[in-house]
This record gives C-alpha cells, sequence and structure tokens, in this order.
C-alpha cells in the first residue's frame, strides 16, 4: 500500500468505557494521538468532553458519549457512535473498595460486579457487529482487570470477585473469538490488562485506604501497555516487560493465569 493510499483509509475506530479519567482517558488520549477516531463513554459528561477536546486540540478525532455500561440503551447509543465498523473496545469504567463482607452493603456489591461484569458483557455484545464488520485488520477488545482479578485480599471481597469474573470473561470470550476466526471470521484478540495500585481518581471514593502515588503506576503506564497489545497482540508479558517504561515497573504474567498469555499484570515494584 502507498503512503497516499493509506493516508486516505478511514481511521480504525476505538470506543472506550471509563474514558473520561484515569486509565480509560490515557488510553483515549494515546490511541487519538495514534489516529484512532475514540468514542469516549462514561457517565459524566464534562470529563469526557474535556479529554475529546483535548484529544481534537492535538489533531485527533473524537467523540464525548454520556453511557452508563450497566444500561443496555446507553450501551446501545456509545457504540451508534462508533458506526457500522469497530476495531477496539477497552472496557475500563469501574469503581472500587477496600472493604470486608462485614463493611460491604449490598448496593455496592451489586453495583461493582454490575459495572465491571455486566458493563464488560453489554458493551462487548452490542460492539460485536460492527467489531466483526470491519476489514480494518484484526479487532481486539482490551479488558482493564486488576491485580485483585487472580489475588486474594481480605478487603476485596467484592472488587476481587468483580475483577475475577470480568477476567474470566475475557477468557471466555478469547477462545470464543478463536473458534469464529478458524471458521473465517474476523481475528479479533482479547486481553485481560491487571494493573497494580495506579494513581488515579478512583482512590477518592475509597477512604479506606490512601495511596503513595511515588509508589503507584501512573495511568499512561497501563495505557503504554494497552497500546502495546494492540501493536503486537501475539507478544507475552516477557516481551512487555523487556521495554517497560521505567524500572521501577514490573510486568510479568498473573497468577494464577499463568497459563494464558493474553492475561498481563503490571505494577509499581512495592506492590506485594
Ligand atoms: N486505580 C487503580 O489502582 C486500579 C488498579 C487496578 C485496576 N483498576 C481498574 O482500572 C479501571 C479504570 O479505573 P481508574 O483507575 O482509571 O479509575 P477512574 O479514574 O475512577 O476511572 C473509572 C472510570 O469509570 C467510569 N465509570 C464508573 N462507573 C461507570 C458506569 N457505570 N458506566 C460508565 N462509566 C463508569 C468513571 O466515570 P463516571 O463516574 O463519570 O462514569 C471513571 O471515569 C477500573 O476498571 C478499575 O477497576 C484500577
Amino acid at each position: 500500500m502507498t503512503q497516499s493510499s493509506s493516508a486516505q483509509s478511514p481511521a480504525r475506530v476505538a470506543v472506550v468505557t471509563g474514558a473520561g479519567s484515569g486509565i480509560g482517558a490515557a488510553v483515549a488520549r494515546r490511541l487519538g494521538k495514534r489516529g484512532y477516531r475514540v468514542i469516549l463513554g462514561g457517565r459524566t459528561p464534562g470529563n469526557l468532553s474535556e479529554v475529546a477536546a483535548e484529544i481534537r486540540a492535538l489533531g485527533g478525532q473524537a467523540e464525548a458519549v454520556t453511557a452508563d455500561v450497566t444500561l443496555a440503551s446507553d450501551v446501545e447509543r456509545l457504540m451508534q457512535a462508533a458506526g457500522p465498523e469497530l476495531d477496539v473496545l477497552v472496557h475500563s469504567a469501574g469503581q472500587g473498595h477496600c472493604l470486608t463482607i462485614d463493611e460491604l452493603d449490598e448496593e455496592e456489591f451489586r453495583t461493582t460486579l454490575d459495572v465491571a461484569v455486566t458493563g464488560a458483557f453489554l458493551t462487548t455484545k452490542a460492539a460485536l457487529p460492527a467489531l466483526r464488520a470491519s476489514t480494518r485488520g484484526a479487532g481486539h477488545v482490551i479488558q482493564v482487570c486488576s491485580l485483585a482479578s487472580g489475588g486474594t485480599w481480605y478487603k476485596e471481597v467484592g472488587y476481587g470477585v468483580a475483577k475475577g469474573a470480568q477476567l474470566k470473561f475475557a477468557l471466555h470470550l478469547a477462545e470464543q473469538f478463536k473458534q469464529d476466526a478458524s471458521a473465517g471470521g474476523r481475528t479479533i484478540y482479547v486481553h485481560g490488562i491487571c494493573p497494580g495500585t495506579v494513581d488515579t481518581p478512583f482512590w477518592a471514593r475509597v477512604p479506606q485506604r490512601t495511596i503513595d502515588p511515588q509508589l503507584c503506576l501512573r495511568a499512561d503506564e497501563v495505557a503504554w501497555l494497552i497500546e502495546g497489545v494492540l501493536d503486537q497482540p501475539l507478544a507475552t508479558a516477557e516481551d512487555f516487560a523487556a521495554q517497560k517504561p521505567r524500572p521501577e515497573i514490573v510486568v510479568k504474567r498473573h497468577a494464577p493465569f499463568e497459563r494464558w498469555s493474553n492475561v498481563i499484570a503490571i505494577a509499581h515494584e512495592s506492590h506485594p
């Protein structure tokens, strides 16, 4: 393909949930810079518009769509904004807490599961027709999971269950997409990215724990890994560890999911 014909080809399209802040915003910025048309989903319109405006100010294409990922009708609107062909879905919307079962109430338990797991299901299901329709190379579904997806901390009986289920969702989906591809369908890669503590607004609603930003990942470092798996979908945690953006970061397979190379953990070295 010549340079001029590639410049004229339609931009790849990405939908990013939780794109108004933190990891989702960092991913949206990176994809915007890479020439993707980025559809940003979340519940707070002001945050989404701000990130979309930043992307456009740098010459990128971005659209903000106010959408709650736990509501099918909102998710449909989000996917409609992407149009008939989609290349990347990043599900970063989420919420967390550090609570024992004695401290955790039903509403917090249900909402945490709903945004992580029902949100993963609804967004992927609604995205599938457009993900399958695009002919612009391989498609991608990225689930922003957590070290809590595989870990067992006594204050994560709610969050850990939610993020564990979100990761299992990614693994089952990946198996289906392999079947689909071997039957002639589009290759769609699925990754579960499992960060340790990241310095983001996530912690503003978790008064039970104070984070030290010096001992955290930065949102853009998680976005770096996500951009990396889009570029190198078959690369392993070991490959990314060799490219990590600063020495204090650890990139590795995530126990007990080590046998799946599409599950990659990233954390500050101080994370237990
Ligand atoms: N920060 C960490 O230490 C850490 C570590 C491991 C994994 N993670 C995971 O990383 C992901 C991103 O978190 P973050 O650290 O970037 O925190 P964040 O800045 O709080 O981002 C989470 C985003 O999700 C959106 N959101 C929450 N509920 C939603 C819903 N029902 N529908 C649509 N959007 C919703 C929030 O925006 P609105 O409130 O405006 O909707 C927010 O922009 C989460 O899945 C989290 O579990 C975070």
